[in-house]
């Protein structure tokens, strides 16, 4: 049985007041849905406002990236002990706006993995294809691919700490949202790249995510498929409201 994880993408926004006032309005709406990990991924600032404002709660916070060096001459990036000192457990990795707008690639996807299990934290792992690749045919062959790469040299012990979101590139902040039977049939893809690498005990544990424009709306019906065990929520992540009503499609 895997558990659902529903976590938040804060992405660039909410400064630290932001998010003490966001967790302590949602805290009371979210309270006693266990049913589901609850998480927001924050801003490297904004980290600890929120953890302050969510201890005592179900709510957990994670950063949206992590650097693979340990320490050194690497202006503006973050280590993992950076990060495991101030308490996070979550880290995002390998977002398609790190893909599309910093260079990242497969390869530093793989280091900054490593280098965030090594620190014992969790890693929400995401790839998906771009619209071009959907419409060509090949979505299969990229999210395997990407799967492969981005998990070369990860132990099966190592996985129980990786969660993979799906998240395909055109239904990312675009409204567009990829159907249930999309979401389930990539989110099997998948499954079945990790069967190849790590045999299906490991494949059927992991928690794989769907995201891309996730809402209020549509959570229920792409949570009930199969092989989707929960969201990566950008956009309706700030909004409390619709936040909780996706929690509430996990319960
Ligand atoms: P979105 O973002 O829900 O705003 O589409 C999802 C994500 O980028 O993780």
């Amino acid at each position: 049985m895997r558990r659902y994880v529903i976590a938040g993408n804060w992405k660039m926004n909410f400064t630290p007041s932001q998010a003490t006032a966001f967790i302590n309005e949602i805290k009371p709406m979210v309270e006693g849905k266990d049913n589901c990990d609850i998480v927001f991924c924050a801003p490297y600032v904004t980290i600890a406002a929120a953890m302050e404002a969510a201890k005592g709660s179900n709510i957990k916070i994670g950063a949206e990236n992590v650097h693979f060096e340990a320490k050194g001459a690497y202006t503006g990036e973050v280590s993992a002990e950076m990060l495991k000192e101030i308490g996070v457990e979550y880290v995002i990795i390998g977002h398609s706006e790190r893909r599309q707008y910093f260079g990242e690639t497969d390869e530093t996807v793989n280091k900054r993995t490593k280098a965030a299990l090594a620190a014992g934290m969790k890693v929400l792992l995401c790839l998906g294809e771009v619209k071009e690749q959907r419409l060509a045919g090949i979505t299969k062959e990229i999210v395997s691919m990407q799967t492969k790469l981005d998990l070369a040299g990860i132990s099966a012990e190592d996985m129980k700490n990786v969660i993979i979101a799906y998240e395909p590139v055109w239904a990312i902040g675009t409204g567009l949202t990829a159907t249930p039977e999309q979401a389930d049939e990539t989110c099997g893809q998948i499954r079945e790249a990790l069967a190849e690498i790590y045999g299906a005990e490991v494949a059927e544990a992991t928690i794989i995510q769907y995201g891309g424009s996730m809402n209020e709306k549509n959570a229920a019906e792409l949570l009930a498929k199969t092989n989707v065990d929960g969201g990566l929520i950008g956009g309706a992540s700030l909004v409390a409201e619709k936040f909780t009503a996706i929690v509430d499609a996990a319960q």
